[in-house]
């Protein structure tokens, strides 16, 4: 551990004038308390069945084109809600951006890019008409390196993840959309995600996530903390069972949500996460979906059952008002009652020829309609998260940014234009994968098709073209494994290789390697071009045994930066704009590195409850279990190059808000979204210098972390977690103070007897640096009175 000999002690006490829990922003003329009183008052006015409409997807018609749908109240100006895919762009349409992925924005580190990608996103929802948008992610963590649907999310780091969502969450409902944060919870592999049939119709269960209640608080449940202090309308519970419980029909996590977290929107199921109806509606679940729709055969357990139950008082009408008000509220929260836009028809889970093309078995019931442009200016927004996503982990000698260099070699099946044309939906390829196609996003329902896409080839070709230089191409990996360099002449100045990995929902991927035989790829690019510049696109850790080849001299992790790609890239290559992407996880020597495996079979396929995960390593997932284990990472989390370079003095200065700090909350202060208030609370400010000791402006990402004692906490303390970061810009020469808000929930753990945060005694770290490995100053200091 590092610093465990620091002089400990109680610090100097700030009389600086913080305003303390101040309201959340909130562009909406209601609070939820005036959005839930109109709630109540529109349910009063409902009977049963229509009731059942809010609470169960397709339960009254006509159908909206959307992937859910709840039926219109036309005697009450109701006109339904529409809820639509995906976390990275408005899915199944046309004439929608394709947004970069979850993981790319968490590489960002850049709250104010976070947020405006939120809004352009939301802006596009809007204007198709969705009132709903079925994301921000952040679930699955990553706890699994291989997990299929990482990159939707913003990577496993809590801290990080809740930063990111709740811009994400401001963002999108600035604008009057709904955000669903999901998955909650524990949904961390594919594999067996749900419940399968298997020999003689017996039904096998779900993968149950095995998790305690410390790490739940601490790590899986942390983010969705903060989705809710945001103010998110609606919660998506999983597919997967939480200690043996389906999570859409578990008291104990959705109680966690409800009252500890004070949630007062909706709970809604993932698609056919549903499997019961009377222990779901008592559990706290608040809407079914897709519900009673006949286009997909799936059982519906709301609907005329949920009319049944409440008849034969198995679920009492309280509840079912409960349900109904929740789901109404955010509505008139976001004021979708007021001027909202009709729903776009050129779009929606029946409008499956904009999704699967021409040809597909799939019918279309409309007929074929141009579908609205929403993507107003957002490729400028897309363009620079892309960029700003991308980091750069190897840079030899100042290899890029490239200048003089004219003669570029393109190498790899990442370069061109999807020969599969202009949607990742073939769920045929699975982990596979597609050959010949640059990967700007990942398959599944988060998935959104291309109106545009502008590739590595062509943004590149063009930027050389301008230079008065030349590309010389070579896009099968194949051949570039094998070396067959016939058509490559003179070598190039410059061999730019790109390279992939694919990852989709529903399925894990096979690997951590990069695809298409990638590293023999790049080692015989090396072995023939001493200057050998690797990008990866990818869903997040993917290793890199040729990280240290001598000719490799550059590497860029482009994560998937959504449909400006090649612009993103070209913006890095050459200069135009700065690296300033750090890895939101860590990437490993080898795969057995990185920490738990997925649960790939069990050893009875018939046994109902077989699929099984205990979740041993608590909080001790990617950086905390390198920490832990003392494992040297390839690339550690937090990292990434710039052109220029930084320094921080020893500079770290710790001050406490208001006086030593009792180690409990304050309940008086009352609960609000997010749980108790004083949670949220600015406790603690720590501030440090960072100064551009180099030739260039560029950005720096000064990161802290803390360290709570070992010996006054219980047994699974991670040696560190990041509790702060900033992306700031520099001049060369520039220097600047940063300043990091701790709050009270920061500097606690989870006191599983007490069932509340505790700020330990004892003397806690304070640890500032450029990654979770290379930190520069540190304090240690006694917070409690
Ligand atoms: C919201 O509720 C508060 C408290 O009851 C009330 O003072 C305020 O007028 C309400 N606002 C609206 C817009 O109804
Ligand atoms: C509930 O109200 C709807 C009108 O929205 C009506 O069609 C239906 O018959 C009513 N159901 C019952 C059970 O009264
Ligand atoms: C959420 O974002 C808002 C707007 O940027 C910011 O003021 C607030 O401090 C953030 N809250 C948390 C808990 O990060
Ligand atoms: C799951 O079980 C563990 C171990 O018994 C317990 O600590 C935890 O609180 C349980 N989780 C929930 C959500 O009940
Ligand atoms: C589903 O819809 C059909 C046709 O409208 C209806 O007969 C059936 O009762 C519904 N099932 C449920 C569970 O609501
Ligand atoms: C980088 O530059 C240093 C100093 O000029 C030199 O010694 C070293 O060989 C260079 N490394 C590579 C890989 O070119
Ligand atoms: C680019 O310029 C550098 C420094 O002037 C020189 O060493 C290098 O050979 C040049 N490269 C090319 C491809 O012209
Ligand atoms: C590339 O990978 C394929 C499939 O894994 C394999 O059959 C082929 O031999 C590999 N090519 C080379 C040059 O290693
Ligand atoms: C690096 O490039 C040099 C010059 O082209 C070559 O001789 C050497 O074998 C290459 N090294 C590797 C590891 O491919």
């Amino acid at each position: 551990m590092h610093f465990l000999g620091a002089r400990c002690f109680v610090p100097i006490i700030a009389l600086l004038q913080f305003t303390l829990g101040a309201a959340l922003p909130r562009r909406s003329p209601y609070s939820w308390f005036n959005a839930s009183e109109k709630a109540v008052y529109f349910v009063s006015q409902l009977n049963n069945t229509e009731k059942i409409g809010l609470v169960t997807g397709s339960y009254s018609s006509p159908n909206l084109p959307c992937v859910g749908t709840i039926g219109a109240i036309k005697r009450l100006g109701f006109k339904g809600l529409c809820l639509s895919d995906g976390p990275s762009g408005y899915a199944r349409s046309d004439g929608t951006s394709v947004f970069p992925s979850g993981i790319t924005t968490a590489a960002t580190w850049d709250k104010s890019l976070m947020y405006d990608r939120a809004v352009a996103l939301g802006v596009e929802f809007r204007a198709k008409g969705a009132h709903v948008h079925l994301g921000p992610s952040t679930g699955p963590m990553g706890r699994n390196a291989r997990g299929g649907r990482n990159w939707e999310g913003f990577g496993p780091d809590p801290y990080l993840a809740g930063v990111a969502i709740n811009a994400s969450v401001l963002g999108i409902q600035s604008v009057g959309v709904q955000a669903c944060s999901k998955h909650y919870v524990g949904n961390e592999q594919e594999t067996q995600r749900t419940s399968t049939v298997v020999s003689n119709g017996i039904v096998v269960e779900a993968i149950s996530s095995n998790i305690d209640d410390r790490t739940l608080h601490e790590l899986y449940v942390w983010p969705f903390a903060n989705a809710v202090q945001a103010g998110t309308s609606a919660v998506m519970c999983a597919y997967n069972r939480v200690n043996g419980s389906y999570s859409c029909a578990s008291s104990d996590i959705l109680n966690i949500l409800k009252d500890e977290l004070a949630f007062a929107g909706y709970v809604m199921s993932d698609w056919y996460a549903t499997h019961s109806t009377v222990d779901s509606a008592n559990a706290g679940l608040d809407m079914e979906m897709p519900g009673n729709v006949s286009i997909v055969a799936g059982p519906s357990y709301f609907g005329t059952l949920l009319l049944e139950a409440i008849n034969d008082a198995f679920v009492s009408e309280d509840r079912l008002d409960d349900m109904a008000k929740r789901v109404m509220t955010p509505y008139f929260l976001l004021g979708q009652d007021e001027d909202y836009p009709s729903v776009d028809p050129a779009s929606g889970g029946l409008f499956l020829t904009y999704q699967y093309g021409h040809g597909s078995s799939m019918p279309s019931i409309y007929a074929e309609v141009n579908a609205r442009d929403v993507r107003a200016d957002h490729a400028k927004i897309i363009r620079e998260v892309g960029a700003a996503g991308t980091v750069l982990l190897k840079n030899v000698n100042g290899t890029l940014p490239l200048t003089n260099e004219t003669n570029i070699g393109l190498f790899g099946n990442d370069v061109p234009y999807p020969a599969i044309g202009s949607a990742f939906l073939d769920i045929g390829q699975q982990t596979e994968g597609f050959e010949m196609v640059t990967l700007d996003i990942g398959g599944g329902s988060g998935t959104a098709r291309h109106t545009s896409l502008v590739t590595p080839f062509k943004a590149i070709q063009d930027h050389v073209d301008s230079l008065g230089g030349r590309v010389q191409p070579l896009f099968d990996n194949e051949k570039v494994a094998e070396g067959l360099f016939r058509t490559i002449y003179p070598t190039p100045d410059a061999c730019l290789i790109f390279l992939k990995a694919f990852a989709t929902e529903g399925h894990d991927r096979l690997s951590l390697d990069l695809q298409w035989n990638a590293t023999m790829a790049v080692e015989s690019t090396a072995a023939m071009c001493s200057n050998t510049i690797v990008i990866t696109h990818g869903p997040g850790v993917t290793l890199m045994p040729w990280a240290d080849n001598e000719n490799v001299t550059a590497i860029l992790a482009a994560h998937y930066p959504g449909e400006e790609s090649g612009n993103s890239i070209v913006d890095i290559l050459w200069g135009d704009v700065e690296p300033s992407g750090r890895l939101p996880y860590t990437i490993p020597k080898t795969a057995s590195d990185y920490g738990p495996p997925i649960v790939e079979s069990v050893e009875m396929e018939t046994d109902p409850n077989a699929w099984q995960v205990d979740f041993v390593e608590g909080q001790l997932i990617d950086y905390r279990h390198f920490d832990a284990n003392g494992i040297e990472p390839l690339y550690d989390f937090g990292f990434g190059l710039s052109y220029t370079t930084f320094r921080m003095e020893d500079s770290l200065n710790v001050n406490v808000v208001g006086g030593p700090l009792p180690a409990l909350a304050d309940e008086s202060k009352g609960i609000a979204p997010g749980g108790l208030k004083d949670l949220w609370n600015t406790v603690a400010v720590v501030t440090v210098e960072v100064t551009n000791s180099g030739h260039r402006s560029g950005y720096a990402v000064p990161q802290l972390y803390i360290s709570l004692p070992q010996s006054t906490t219980p047994k699974g303390t991670p040696l560190k977690v990041l509790r702060g970061f900033e992306k700031i810009r520099l001049k060369a020469g520039e220097t600047k103070r940063v300043k990091f808000e701790l709050m009270r929930r920061d500097l606690s753990y989870w006191g599983v007897d007490e069932k509340q945060w505790v700020i330990p005694a004892g003397c806690i770290q304070f640890m500032a640096g450029f990654s979770s490995r290379d930190l520069r100053s540190k304090a240690a200091v006694v917070l409690l009175e």
